[in-house]
């Protein structure tokens, strides 16, 4: 059930036998010469979409820009600044307890934005324990990324080279996502250098095609549909544990 699709009519319906939500999250950032700039956002979108075919839950429209101030330097690459994105997900979630739900599940598809979520989400608890008003609001994130049978798959396919950014799981689940849209490209080197960064100049300087570690021309819509299957039963594990922790 998408919330977008909805009537509230409908929502207040579901809301008088279920106050769980997942929220996918994701970024708006360059993937790589290969990769598309949605990559992070089209990721846990069709894994929260693949869970709602068989579970009953209402799920949110992906927050679809994160925090990537790093990536600034490749064009089309958009930021919002960690205060900007920790106010955002807070009114998101002020929106929704506000009207009932108390199970707000974040699905998230990028590193760079778990600092912002997991402040937003000690701002909203420092609320609640500040004005002595007990809540039921139980909010947790989960990144899609993060399962054993997704790193399984990895591990198989990709082992030594998957890397951090422009992974080709990633891609792989992004082409099984929008076939139509995939692209080719020749990398070189063809496994990306690794190293840490700051800016998005000192980015650049490291990782000029924008990959991280990766080889992301092993990316393929078949691996893409096989870490789409083993990433809903991923999700879907953590998703109901967070759901049975009622208060
Ligand atoms: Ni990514």
């Amino acid at each position: 059930m998408q919330l977008n699709l909805s009537t509230w009519c409908e929502v207040k319906d579901y809301l008088k036998t279920q106050k769980d939500i997942i929220i996918p999250i994701g970024s708006m950032e360059q993937h790589g010469p290969m990769g598309f700039i949605g990559t992070d956002s089209i990721c846990p979108e069709i894994v929260a979409s693949g869970i709602s075919k068989t579970q009953n839950v209402l799920i949110a429209p992906t927050i679809p820009v994160g925090m990537s101030q790093h990536h600034l330097a490749f064009p089309g690459s958009l930021t919002l600044r960690p205060t900007t994105m920790i106010a955002v997900i807070k009114d998101i979630i002020l929106s929704l307890t506000g009207h009932g739900f108390t199970h707000l599940f974040f699905l998230n598809g990028h590193g760079g934005n778990v600092a912002s979520i997991k402040t937003a989400f000690s701002e909203i608890y420092a609320e609640h324990s500040l004005s002595n008003k007990p809540s039921s609001v139980h909010l947790d994130l989960y990144n899609w990324y993060d399962g054993k049978r997704v790193e399984e798959i990895e591990n198989k396919y990709f082992k030594d080279v998957n890397g951090s950014h422009a992974t080709p799981s990633e891609i792989s689940l992004s082409f099984y996502a929008h076939p139509d849209a995939v692209k080719k490209a020749e990398l070189s080197p063809r496994v990306a250098p690794t190293n840490q960064f700051r800016d998005c100049f000192d980015f650049q300087n490291n990782f000029p095609d924008g990959r991280i570690g990766s080889d992301s021309s092993l990316a393929s819509i078949a691996v893409g549909k096989e870490l789409f299957e083993a990433a809903v039963q991923d999700a879907l594990e953590i998703y109901k544990q967070f759901i049975n922790n009622k208060p």
